[in-house]
């Protein structure tokens, strides 16, 4: 099957991706900086799920549906931080970090014990130098083993993010072609360019625009190709978006490499599966 212009460019598309694939892959929220120390979190709503992982007081790393309990409204707010807990502006429902409740206002209290209000749990699997999670709380951990040859050996020494208007399938696109390239299936690829490696996690937020986070990994010797590799990010957005219209005007996608052909299939597979076309 060939992706049609339409799998680029509306909501019917998206809507499928999101229920048929990003609500039952494993998904890269955050490295394992982000998370390393107690207190801190990150959230995230890949295609449209709201996500948090946040390393508790314990030095355990839990996630969790991004929702308050009290009127399932959004919990943390930023995209990134360091706190003891988590309170929901709403109406004051207060958790600690391993989802419990553990204060509300007495005109917003819940009816029962305060411990029994806790935060839905997702799925969580360190996997290499990436955490990733699972809209699904008891999915099947990815088999094998990670690519930590990747990373092993290497520190983070850099990252940015940028948002780009365009389909999510169009940036993905771009970034899977090349011969030292590995692609966890949907939204993770990594690419070691001779010391360097960049680790580039995909998130899809509505279906004509998407975020991109790069981080980079290198040793003390390589550390001169850090600027470069972030700043090429800005050339990468324009081409996106150019490609972006393109697809739109019915350019087919080039799919004679073997991950662009993957994720084709894969898709297809996934609109087969909902009764889509
Ligand atoms: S929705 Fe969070 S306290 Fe009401």
């Amino acid at each position: 099957m060939v992706l049609k212009t339409a799998h680029y460019t509306q909501g019917a598309a998206f809507e499928c991706e999101k229920h048929q694939v990003f609500a039952r892959e494993w998904l890269p929220i955050a490295v394992r900086e982000q998370l390393a120390q107690p207190g801190q979190y990150v959230s995230a709503a890949p295609g449209g799920w709201p996500m948090l992982a946040a390393c508790g007081a314990d030095g355990v790393l839990r996630a969790f549906r991004n929702l308050c309990r009290h009127r399932d409204l959004q919990l943390a707010r930023q995209d990134a931080g360091n706190c003891e807990k988590f309170h929901c502006r709403h109406h004051g429902w207060t958790y600690d970090l391993t989802g419990t409740l553990v204060d509300a206002p007495a005109a917003a209290a819940p009816p029962g014990a305060m411990s029994q209000q806790r935060l839905l749990a997702l799925g969580l699997q360190p996997w290499g130098a990436l955490i990733l999670v699972n809209w699904q709380a008891h999915a099947a951990p990815i088999a094998g083993v990670a690519d930590t040859l990747w990373t092993a050996g290497k520190s983070q020494v850099g990252a940015r993010m940028v948002d780009a208007a365009c389909n999510w399938k169009t940036l993905l696109e771009l970034l899977l072609p090349g011969e030292e390239v590995s692609w966890l299936w949907p939204l993770l690829v990594l690419r070691r360019e001779q010391d360097v490696t960049i680790v580039d996690r995909i998130i899809p937020r509505v279906p004509m625009r998407t975020r991109l986070i790069r981080h980079i990994y290198a040793g003390e010797a390589a550390r001169h190709a850090v600027q470069p590799a972030l700043a090429v990010l800005d050339r990468l957005k324009d081409e996106a978006q150019q490609l972006q219209a393109a697809r739109a005007q019915g350019v087919p996608a080039e799919r004679s490499h073997p991950h662009v052909a993957e994720l084709h299939a894969r898709l297809a597979a996934a609109y087969a599966q909902a009764g889509a076309s």
